[in-house]
């Protein structure tokens, strides 16, 4: 019997022979087209199951469904059975969605939930997200005024002993689970996002350039201005003065996007003295 992969592919084919050469595609779609594609430059077959249910937007668009809130309780509901991130099989069964404010003006978006995390289902409640605790706290902004949430929404599986140990998403995890993110972003509209490491970055901007490559500049999600920084479990790992200046100039240009107040003092931080 065909697989729905094969049968997809046949008829796109068959499409593109009687001479169409574009089709539209929506985010999920999308998503379960680049997981095929990066099955197959890998050599594997990728068993994603198109998702049965209509869009969130398209369904939107049929409902009274209006407000940032009931948006974004749609997607979570979505995400806790999102099938082309079921159907890998490596991910863990606990979906852990997002936090803090769904009017903000600014939203982080980190790597995947760690022990903590998927334990609390609430990302950044760990050793990192105490630390990016620290830095909120510094900009002079805590959770609660801000939209805190990851690129991949389970926990990387690591096998029947996994403990307290985590990994970072693999490329296929992230493409999963990229229609929920790019979703949240849409209906969040922030003035400005923070990718909090590489695997936020390779999601978000579709690059695998290193952190210290893509920090400094202004990039685009969407239509929404982007900034890259070290995750904060790397200042965990690397506690030195240039590591904790790099991601608190970064942070200067996002505060500065904002308009937030900056006092000298701030301005200072982590400077050699
Ligand atoms: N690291 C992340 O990237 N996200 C979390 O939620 C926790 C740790």
């Amino acid at each position: 019997m065909p697989t729905l992969r094969e049968i997809a592919l046949q008829g796109l084919s068959h499409m593109q022979e009687s001479g169409q050469l574009r089709v539209a595609v929506d985010e999920e779609a999308r998503g379960i087209l680049r997981g095929w594609m990066l099955a197959k430059k890998k050599g594997t077959t990728s068993p994603l199951p198109p998702q049965t249910k209509p869009h969130p937007r398209q369904e939107a668009a049929s409902t009274t469904m209006q407000s940032v809130e009931e948006k974004l309780a749609y997607l979570r509901e979505r995400a806790a059975h999102w099938k082309a991130a079921k159907a890998l099989g490596t991910l863990r069964e606990t979906m852990v969605f997002a936090t803090g404010n769904p009017r903000a003006r600014l939203m982080l978006v980190g790597e995947a939930p760690g022990y903590d995390e998927e334990r609390l289902q609430e990302p950044f409640v760990g050793k990192a997200g105490q630390k990016l605790n620290q830095i909120l706290g510094a900009m002079g902004l805590n959770r609660e005024e801000i939209y805190i949430s990851n690129v991949c929404k389970f926990r990387p599986a690591m096998g029947e002993n996994q403990g307290t140990a985590n990994r970072a998403p693999s490329e296929e995890e992230i493409a999963a689970c990229l229609p929920i993110i790019l979703a949240e972003i849409r209906a969040i509209q922030p003035l400005c996002i923070v990718c909090l490491g590489g695997s936020s970055a390779k999601g978000l901007l579709g690059s695998t350039a290193s952190v210290s490559n893509l920090r400094g500049n202004w990039h685009e999600c969407q239509g929404i201005p982007v900034r890259v920084t070290y995750h904060p479990s790397y200042l965990l790992r690397n506690e030195s003065m240039a590591a904790k200046r790099a991601v608190w100039e970064d942070m200067l240009h996002v505060m500065e996007h904002l308009q937030l107040p900056i006092s000298n003092k701030q301005r200072r931080y982590f400077l050699p003295r």
